[in-house]
């Protein structure tokens, strides 16, 4: 555990299906992952178990600003560490600027790690997220990057 690669058209499948594993009916399909990584703006980084891939995030960055798109981990590998390690992967791309994030207001362990990695809350938007007839607060976080 722990290997860890830029991920490309190749992925696609086992991401959505890490993907719907991770966020259920609200997971990207192989289309909007395809989609998303083909922008010359958008990066996707992958840990893997041997040849299966455990975790991930894809990220957009424009100019010195960079916002993680989607981040997750397998059910089976998580409070190991490795969404502490992919955050930390994520700021060390970058030198100055900012990197920020939404989250619903209810995903307790999502904010914990922003918290714990020295994000801070900077906006609310409310009903931001749809599932199926509720609606859901995000909250906006990021992390400044000194330079
Ligand atoms: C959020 C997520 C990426 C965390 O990944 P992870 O590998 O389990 O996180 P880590 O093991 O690195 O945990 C880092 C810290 O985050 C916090 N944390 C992680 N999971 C938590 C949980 N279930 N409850 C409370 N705090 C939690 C803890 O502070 C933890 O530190 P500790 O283990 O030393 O106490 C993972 O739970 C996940 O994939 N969730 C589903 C997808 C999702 O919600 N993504 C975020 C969308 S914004």
């Amino acid at each position: 555990m722990g290997l860890s690669r830029a991920l490309d058209d190749g992925d696609v499948q086992a991401l959505a299906a890490l993907d719907a594993l991770c966020f259920g009916e609200e997971a990207w399909s192989e289309e909007q992952i395809k989609g998303s990584l083909s922008l010359a703006t958008t990066k996707g980084h992958g840990w893997f178990d041997e040849a299966a891939i455990i975790a991930f995030y894809l990220a957009q960055k424009t100019g010195d600003e960079t916002e993680i798109l989607t981040i997750g981990v397998h059910p089976s590998y998580r409070r190991r560490g490795l969404g502490r390690q992919m955050i930390n992967h994520i700021l060390a791309s970058q030198k100055a600027g900012m990197v920020f994030l939404d989250v619903a207001c209810d995903n307790v362990a999502a904010r914990r790690l922003y918290e714990g990695t020295g994000f801070t809350p900077f906006g609310f938007r409310p009903r931001y997220y749809k599932r199926r007839d509720q609606a859901i607060d995000a909250i906006n976080y990021h992390f400044i990057l000194k330079g």
